[in-house]
């Protein structure tokens, strides 16, 4: 059975798209068979950070609709064997996605031997993040420190948590809190809410915390995922998070603040 994960979030453009290609590609990169699918029809983003928008000719609504086998439309990753993309349509139509082709496209892929299917949300409550999240199994719920984005993430835990296929049959989604665009110098100031605050507004617990780093619109402009960059510290963080979901245990890096060393105090460096 493959491990239906969605990543999602009250608020658009907080970095589910971004995180959605770095967590598949590191589920990949550590030999799992990973199939990647873009839920925000109309927008089409993750084909162009995974760096497939050129080969996508069939997209998930023509799966659903039957347009297309879902062999015709997984788009295979150029680095790793075993991830596959599939792209969002471009149609205007923001219903084209029914509940029954979700099902019968996510229960294909879990018979064809994927280990995780990554949805990555569309923002809010509309139809299409509420069907990327009614299957799921596990939700990352994606979240920049900062108020209003942690307001209505509060709106999704609770839809998570009760109008999903696990709610309705008495289970529970597991629920992860993904921290993006985390800037400890602006928590420290007090702009920005610390992780602790996070976790206490919405009652959940960490498996990331991705650093604000310039390295990630260098790496979507590539078509790469920051996770592929193993020098930027998003991509480290990005590793860590992939680790923790493969039940890993692995300390927080980059959420202090580089407190300056002894000497650098004294000479003022
Ligand atoms: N850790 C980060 N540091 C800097 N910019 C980021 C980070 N994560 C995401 N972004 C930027 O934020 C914007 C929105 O990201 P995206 O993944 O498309 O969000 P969503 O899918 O939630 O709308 C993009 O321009 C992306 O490059
Ligand atoms: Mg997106």
């Amino acid at each position: 059975m493959a491990e239906i994960i969605v990543v999602t979030s009250g608020k658009g453009g907080v970095g589910k798209t971004t995180s959605s290609a770095s967590l598949a590609s590191g589920l990949a990169r550590r030999g799992k068979k990973v199939a990647v699918i873009d839920f925000d029809v109309g927008l089409r983003n993750l084909d162009l950070i995974m760096g497939c928008e050129r080969r996508v000719v069939y997209d998930f609504v023509n799966v659903v609709n039957g347009e297309a086998s879902l062999k015709q439309a997984m788009i295979k990753d150029k680095r790793f064997d075993t991830l596959y993309v599939l792209a969002a349509s471009q149609t205007r139509d923001k219903d084209a996605l029914s509940r029954e082709g979700v099902e019968r496209v996510l229960k294909e892929l879990s018979d064809d031997g994927f280990d995780y299917i990554v949805c990555d949300s569309p923002a809010g409550i509309e139809k299409g993040a509420f069907l990327a999240m009614y299957f799921a199994d596990t939700a990352v719920v994606v979240v920049n420190p900062e108020v209003s984005s942690v307001r209505d993430s509060d709106r999704i835990i609770g839809l998570l948590q009760s109008k999903t296929r696990r709610a309705e049959n008495g289970e529970r989604v597991a629920e992860h809190l993904l921290l993006t665009r985390y800037s400890p110098a602006r928590v420290e100031t007090g702009e920005m809410l610390s992780i602790a605050d996070v976790e206490e507004v919405l009652g959940l617990k960490t498996i990331g915390v991705i650093p604000e780093s310039s390295d990630v619109l260098n790496a979507s402009n590539k078509g790469e995922p920051v996770i592929l960059d193993m020098e930027s510290s998003a991509g480290q963080a990005y590793d860590d998070a992939v680790a923790r979901i493969l039940g890993e245990t692995r300390p927080m890096r980059f959420t202090q603040t580089e407190k300056k060393g002894f000497f650098s105090k004294l000479f003022g460096g």
